[in-house]
């Protein structure tokens, strides 16, 4: 079976250090993806209410013909949802959606401090009901920077599981990263090979050709040394496949540090920076 690493959350509960992501794939295209992926030997699925495909993530795990216990899912909270009220409707359709009772994490999807006055705290403190009362077993939050997390400790008792950020080598963001180290938060790193920027790199292409694996097995053989979550996502089962192998060789300390410094700050980021979105 599979032997994907489990990471403790600081609530207990275990996730797959790799998953399988399933934004931008289109929701005709998403069970099957799905499938084929849990056919590969992936046990997390990373989805979310704005990627439009909830429903079709469950499809694909039940054409897998997996227990639901067997299948790690998180997903999150759209941003039009940050209300009270709307953020516990979002919450029951999504588990509507993927028809389950409920997720294994459910993540504020962007913190939005210049919308609803800023108050994410009020909707932290929402998914904190959803906890409690078992449909979300555990909960975090995602593009959170380290003064969010402040703001949430400031106003809550309930620390994030897990904060899922963008991180890759062009964009590295150690920062946060720290934050979460410090205040045990895992953190789960989003595009992790930049959504194919990194892989012409010629540092990368070195060290992949050094270590006869492809420039994707390398980037994410990476993370996985720091001590990230990943969840590449890919259409194509090769893809998928070769994304999963990844524990049967390892980074030298040199390897890692080359492929560290490939780290371009501010603009290395392929998304929007958390602190001006929306602008
Ligand atoms: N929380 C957030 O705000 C946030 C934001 C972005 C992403 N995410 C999550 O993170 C997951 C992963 O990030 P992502 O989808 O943005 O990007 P990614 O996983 O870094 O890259 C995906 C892209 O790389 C290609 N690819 C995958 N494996 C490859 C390989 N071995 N060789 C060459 N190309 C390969 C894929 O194409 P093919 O499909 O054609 O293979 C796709 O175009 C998402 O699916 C989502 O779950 C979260």
């Amino acid at each position: 079976m599979s032997n994907v690493p489990a990471i403790a959350l600081n609530d207990g509960a275990r996730i797959p250090q790799l998953g399988f992501g399933v934004f931008q794939i289109e929701p005709a295209r998403t069970a099957k993806a799905v499938t084929a992926a849990l056919e590969i030997g992936y046990r997390h699925i990373d989805t979310a209410e704005m990627y439009g495909n909830e429903k079709e993530v469950g499809e694909g795990i039940r054409g897998a013909g997996l227990d639901r216990a067997d299948v790690f899912i998180t997903s999150k909270l759209n941003n039009g949802s940050h209300k009270p009220d709307d953020a516990r409707r979002a919450f029951d359709n999504t588990l509507k959606a993927l028809e389950s009772e409920y997720v294994d994490l459910f993540l504020i999807h962007w913190p939005l401090p210049t919308l609803y006055g800023g108050d994410f705290a009020t909707t932290w403190n929402v998914l904190v009901e959803f906890a409690k009362d078992g449909r979300a077993r555990s909960i975090g939050v995602s593009n959170f920077q380290p003064a969010h997390l402040d703001r949430l400790a400031a106003e809550s008792d309930t620390v994030p599981a897990v904060n899922q950020i963008e991180a890759h080598p062009y964009f590295t963001n150690e920062e946060v990263r720290a934050y979460g180290r410090e205040h045990g938060i895992a953190t789960e790193a989003w595009s992790p090979i930049a959504q194919g920027k990194v892989l012409v790199d010629p540092v990368i292409k070195r060290i992949a050709d050094a270590a006869g694996r492809s420039p994707a097995q390398v980037v994410l053989r990476w993370h996985i040394q720091r001590g990230d979550i990943v969840f590449p996502k890919s259409v194509s089962p090769d893809r998928m496949r070769s994304n999963f192998h990844l524990f049967d060789f390892e980074l030298d300390n040199s390897d890692i540090d080359a492929i560290s410094t490939l780290d371009r700050g501010e603009p290395g980021r392929t998304g929007p920076n958390p602190d001006n979105i929306p602008k």
